[in-house]
């Protein structure tokens, strides 16, 4: 039986084994997917001591997807622009390959949702590694983005790696345009303090959709509360996201693209 993983410390509340479970079941794939504490000391030792004993493939998360990137001997482009992976393959002479799977992740889930149209604007609140991660597939998908950070200059310095790649400017949290955005996407760690960025009111009330990366299940994530209580429509947390960097991580590994749909997202 192949042997796949996620990794990450802290890793119990992964939902990661649940999702490849199911897409190995409908595919009908031989394999055993399960979730490990990563150790912050010897990440790199347990990930080649995993790869030696016949692990095929893995997943990485918090906060170990730089640390796994730079384990790697080859990269995707996503991989190479985020710098950062969350999904690992051996290869068949034993290199690894790295791949990031949450930008495609996110653009699937978005496609499911029908936010995802060509030049659209969207506003991006976070200029972390979760945002890095993302902006790629973004401007592919031909979006107007604008990333507005509590730290002006990371929102700078990624607004400048990426504007080769499309059409992307920074923006302080008090500087947002006054303009309907068809998307805003949280991308900050604020929800996992329980806190909400603090940016105006009618920005959020004015979208026409609003999505946060992070997810609660049986709960709504503290941004999607807070745009609740605004009256805000069109809302969604990031559960899709993460069955679709999945999917698309499954289908690197087994070569067969499994159906969002085999997992119950809502
Ligand atoms: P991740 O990998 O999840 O993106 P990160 O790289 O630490 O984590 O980035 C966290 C992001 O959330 C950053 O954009 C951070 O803003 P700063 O760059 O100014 O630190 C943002 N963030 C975290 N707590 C925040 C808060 N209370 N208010 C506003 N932004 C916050």
């Amino acid at each position: 039986m192949d042997k796949y993983a996620v990794w990450g410390n802290p890793i119990a509340q992964s939902k990661s084994p649940q999702i490849h479970t199911i897409f190995a079941q409908h595919t009908q794939q031989n394999m055993v997917y399960t979730a490990i504490l990563g150790s912050l000391e010897h990440f790199e030792q347990q990930i080649q001591d995993f790869f030696t004993q016949g692990g095929k493939g893995c997943n990485i998360t918090a906060p170990f997807k730089e640390r796994a990137f730079k384990l790697a001997h080859h990269h995707s482009e996503r991989a190479l622009t985020a710098e950062a992976c969350n999904t690992l393959k051996r290869l068949d002479d034993g290199s690894l390959y790295a791949d990031n799977t949450d930008g495609l992740g996110l653009t699937s889930d978005l496609q499911r949702l029908n936010y995802l149209h060509p030049n659209q604007s969207i506003l991006i609140l976070g200029a972390g590694g979760a945002t890095k991660g993302v902006l790629l597939p973004l401007l592919q998908a031909e979006q107007n983005i604008w990333i507005a950070n509590r730290t002006l200059s990371k929102a700078q310095d990624l607004a400048q790696k990426f504007v080769q790649f499309g059409n992307v400017q920074a923006v302080a949290l008090d500087q947002i345009p006054n303009k309907s955005f068809d998307l805003i996407i949280n991308a900050t760690s604020t929800g996992l303090q329980g806190e909400v960025i603090n940016i105006e009111n009618k920005i959020l009330q004015n979208a026409t959709a609003l999505y946060d990366m992070q997810y609660a299940k049986q709960s709504d994530t503290p941004f999607i509360a807070h745009c609740k209580q605004l009256g805000c429509h069109n809302l969604s947390d990031g559960f899709g996201m993460l069955v679709g960097q999945a999917a698309h991580a499954f289908e690197l590994w087994r070569g067969i693209m499994p159906q969002m749909e085999w997992i119950d997202i809502t």
